[in-house]
């Protein structure tokens, strides 16, 4: 059985003390034991944060890392600093810095490769544009992003990936991939995953989905067989609609 895993893409929101108010009440909740619950918010909070979870159940994550190990990269931040402010998984690959902040799948790899090294669980995002998805052209979209990236990897770096498919038209703005084109993206990849390495492997790695999660539809989402929880942006910031995400892991299995 794979774990569900729900993680809060914070972004570049909240201050310090809005982040330690939206943490008091996260802490608040009783979340299923089973379920990994994950918070990434910006890097100046991450001690602040990590520390306030030592022990407890919720788990941090940055929202980004640099490949290199240290040296004049102005504004940017190595594993080791992050492993030394109590952080080990980082989310890799978001759409947001693809676009903004010209990241690629060959400067993604170096990132890759560097996580991989330095035992930094990675969460990797995926996803493909609008004009890929209407021209059908979605499944090479994504496959070629693992091909530059972490299919190049060695199978024993894959104990620390989590695959993230966040189609790049439902982030942000309200509108969510359905469930059926979710299960068919995440089957695709479990089935990619399988010829590249072997079946094992795709059926032990989390494969979870993000774009528009909220309450309502979070658990439709989350009962597709192929999902493994979620990558959450705008709903995150809000306490309680972040528990009911979390709890909408906690569903009967799929039935058609
Ligand atoms: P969203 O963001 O939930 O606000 O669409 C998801 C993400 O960017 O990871």
């Amino acid at each position: 059985m794979r774990q569900k895993i729900v993680a809060g893409n914070w972004k570049m929101n909240n201050t310090n003390s809005e982040s330690k108010l939206l943490l008091k009440k996260l802490l608040s909740y009783k979340f299923p034991p089973d379920v990994r619950v994950i918070v990434s918010p910006p890097y100046t909070q991450l001690s602040l944060i990590s520390n306030k979870l030592k022990n407890l159940k919720i788990e941090v994550a940055s929202q980004n890392m640099h490949y290199a190990s240290n040296g004049a990269f102005t504004g940017e931040i190595s594993a080791s600093m992050l492993k030394s402010s109590g952080v080990f998984t980082t989310i890799l690959g978001h759409s947001e810095r693809r676009l903004y902040f010209n990241e690629t799948n060959k400067s993604l790899n170096e990132k890759v490769k560097k996580a991989v090294n330095e035992n930094i669980e990675i969460i990797f995002c995926i996803g493909e544009e609008l004009d890929d998805r209407k021209s059908g052209n979605h499944f090479e979209y994504v496959k070629l992003q693992l091909e530059k990236t972490v299919f190049l990897q060695p199978i024993e770096s894959w104990k620390k990936i989590i695959i993230a498919y966040e189609p790049i038209w439902a982030i942000g703005t309200g509108e969510t991939a359905s469930p059926d084109q979710v299960q068919e993206m995440h089957s695709y990849i479990r089935n990619i995953i399988s010829e590249n390495y072997n079946e094992s492997l795709a059926e032990s790695t989390c494969i979870i989905y993000g774009g528009s999660v909220k309450p309502s539809n979070a658990k439709n989402i989350f009962s597709q067989p192929d999902v493994d929880g979620g990558l959450i942006g705008g709903a995150s910031l809000k306490s309680e609609d972040f528990a009911a995400i979390v709890k909408a892991t906690k569903c009967q299995s799929y039935t058609a």
